[in-house]
This record gives structure tokens, sequence and C-alpha cells, in this order.
């Protein structure tokens, strides 16, 4: 029997698990079209938003490489070398929403049995940017849209009330996604920031807002390094560089370990994981922490644009992984989904060798020596 890549998640039917998520590979119909067409399950569109956008005067995105056998790390395109990151400042879109409003159509008209997610952003700052947010989400699901995905994480927004700084407000996390709750017939994704103490917190305020899944993570900030020899930042406009955001391979375990912390906290709940991903393997880390789906930016970008080859090595990477899996009676990826996800435990329960105990700094503890006697006993 062939092995069922098809999920459901969130009420919705995906032939495959595998998005594009929100970046330069779904800025237009045209790319998504030909993303469809080499078989992403799903996308998440570029975000869109009410105002105007202006993007720096200079590259948007840059890709850090590390030489083999070395420590050195640079954007200087050179080769044998290895993809360490992507860093970007780019803005959400830069097309205005009646752009994309026929292209939302046409693109379902054309793929109906695609997933189509549209990413949108507004401020939160008063009455009439939580109705931008309304605006966006009625718009977009009358065009077509399967499910709204609201960027809460936009790491490079100077507006206190936008993109990650939102994402950082429990407070104002809850306010929107209730707001879009409101008009949405779809579901609705909150995309988190990675940048938090405490990402349970933010995943909770969203949950409490109605959030019908997560999304994690968005680019992490950081900013180029300076070169050596002319004092530059590797990116720059004029001299100036400024907060930008970290995706691709480095930012893999680190995404994982945020995405650990909410899939344990609410192991009944939807996630979708996102960063670092290229290959089946990266996000079977994903699955099996407990997500549902995954997305992909920065490998899609390297691969025509849209990451032809990419999905199809995802796609066989599953498919060989069921088969491979058959005798445990895996059929599909729900049959695995979350299978290491109680794996990840607090510090001091893992084993400590046979002779010596330790209680995670809780040497007080009811049946337990006071912490000097044990010193003295040492
Ligand atoms: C150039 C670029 C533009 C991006 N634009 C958006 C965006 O508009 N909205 C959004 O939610 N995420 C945006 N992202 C973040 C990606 O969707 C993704 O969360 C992040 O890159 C981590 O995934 P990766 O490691 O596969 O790149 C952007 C990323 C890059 C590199």
């Amino acid at each position: 029997m062939a092995a069922d890549l098809s999920v459901t998640f969130t009420g919705l039917r995906f032939e495959n698990p595998f998005l594009l998520s929100s970046a330069p590979p779904t800025e237009s119909d045209s790319n998504i079209m030909r993303a469809f067409d080499a078989g992403w399950g799903g996308v998440v569109t570029k975000t869109i938003g009410l105002h105007p956008v202006t993007n720096v005067a200079g590259p948007k995105t840059k890709f850090l490489r590390a030489t083999p056998d070395s420590y050195h790390l640079s954007m200087e395109k050179r080769p044998g070398t290895a993809l360490h990151s992507s860093w970007n400042w780019e803005l959400i879109s830069d097309k205005p929403l009646d752009w994309w409003l026929p292209r939302l159509a046409r693109i379902k008209q054309a793929h109906p049995d695609r997933i189509l997610v549209v990413s949108i952003m507004a401020g939160s700052g008063s009455d009439k940017e939580l109705r931008n947010w309304q605006t966006l989400a009625t718009q977009c699901q009358q065009a077509g849209a399967d499910a709204l995905e609201l960027n809460l994480s936009c790491p490079h927004m100077d507006r206190k009330d936008m993109g990650s700084n939102i994402g950082r407000d429990e407070g104002l996390i809850s306010i929107v996604t209730e707001v879009v709750k409101q008009v949405a017939r779809v579901p609705v994704w909150c995309k988190l920031t990675p940048s938090t103490t405490d990402i349970v917190a933010e995943a909770r305020a969203s949950f409490l807002g109605g959030a019908d899944a997560i999304v994690s993570s968005n680019t992490f900030p950081s900013i180029p390094l300076i070169n050596p020899d002319t004092l530059e930042f590797e990116v720059n406009v004029d001299g100036y560089t400024s907060s930008g955001g970290l995706g691709g391979p480095a930012i893999l375990p680190q995404s994982l370990a945020k995405m650990a912390q909410m899939t344990n906290a609410f192991p009944d709940r939807a996630f979708s994981g996102v960063g670092g991903i290229g290959e089946f393997a990266h996000a079977l880390n994903y699955f099996l922490l407990g997500c549902g789906t995954v997305q992909v930016c920065t490998a899609a970008m390297l691969d025509h644009a849209i990451g032809p080859n990419v999905i199809t090595a995802l796609k066989d990477g599953l498919r060989q992984f069921l088969e491979r899996n058959a005798d445990k009676g895996w059929r599909t990826l729900e049959d695995f989904r979350g299978l290491r996800r109680d794996r990840i435990v607090a510090h001091s329960q893992i084993k400590r060798p046979e002779t010596k105990e330790y209680h995670g700094g809780h040497e007080t503890a009811e049946g337990y020596a006071a912490a000097e006697d044990v010193e003295k006993q040492l």
C-alpha cells in the first residue's frame, strides 16, 4: 500500500504536511502557482498589511556561509562553503491588499485542493488599527484564504504596536487574536516570535484569544558580522545596519527548543514548526515533538526561489520513513507525531552516575539532608 502523506491540521486537509512559509518564495501569485506545481502541500503568503511599505536601499536578504575545517564565517560568496544561515531585514509585502485579492482568488481557483494560508499584519495601538486586522481577515477569506496566519513576530519593526512587539505582549496577543476570531470563518494561526523569555506564556495568550494553531519560529533577532578588513558590516546602507532576522540551519536547534516548550505545555493543541528545515530529518524533529505541519523559507529561497528539489526530497523522505516503519503499524504522520515530546524533562531528572545523587538544587526537600551536610559528606 502506498504511504499516505496527507494530514488534517486545524480541520484542513493537506496533501502533504510541507508548506512554504511567509517569505519571498510566496511573495507573488506566480511563485505560489509554481510552488503548488512543484508539490508543496500548502503555502503561507508573504505577510499582507494595509500601511505603505518601503524596503531599505540595498539587499534585503543575504546568506552567511561557513568554510569547512575552520571557524571562518562570511557572507562573501565563495566555493566549497556550507550554508550557516540567512539574514534579512525585509519588511512585509510591498504590494497592497488590492493587488493581492484578485490574485488570491486566482490561486485558489487554479489549485482548489491545495491549502492557501494568508499571513496578515496590522498595528494594535488603537481601535482603528484593530479594525484593520478585521478588514484584512474578512477580505482575504472572501478571496479564498483557507486559513489566516497572524504575523505577531516580524523582528524588525520600529512601531511598538506591531510585529514582534505584539508577540512580546501577552495582553496584545490575546486582543489581536480575539479581534480576528470575531470575524474569521477560517482557522486562525498565530505566528510567534522566539525573542521572549517564556514562549509558553505567549502561546497561552494566543489560545486564550482563540487561536487554532501556533506557528514558530520567525527569525531570531541578529545583526550582520563586521568584515575585519573593511570594518564595515557585511550588510549595510551607507555604513549603517540595523537589527534583522536570522534563519536557516543555524536556528534549527533553537527553534526546536522553543517548539518543545510549547508542545509539552499544550500537548493537545496544533503546532506548525518552522526554522532551519532543509531536509526530512529536520522536519522529523518537529513532527516527533508534536507538530502537525512544518514550513520552509531559507532552503527554498536557495533552491530556484520556491524549493522544487526541497519539496521533492521532503516528500520522498516522509514516504521512505513511513515505509521503513511500516512494521510498527505507522501509516501516516499521525501515527508517530509527538513520539519524543515527553523525552524532554527537567535537568534534575536526567540520570546521574550510580554513586551520585542530584536533586536539582532542592536539597532541603523533605527526607533529604540540608545542602551543607551533603557538602561535608563529599
Ligand atoms: C527574506 C525573508 C523574509 C521574510 N518575511 C516574512 C514575512 O513577511 N512574514 C513572516 O511571518 N515571516 C517572514 N519571514 C520568516 C520566515 O517565514 C521563517 O519564519 C524564518 O525564515 C525561519 O525559517 P527558515 O529557517 O526556513 O528560513 C521571512 C524570512 C526571510 C528570510
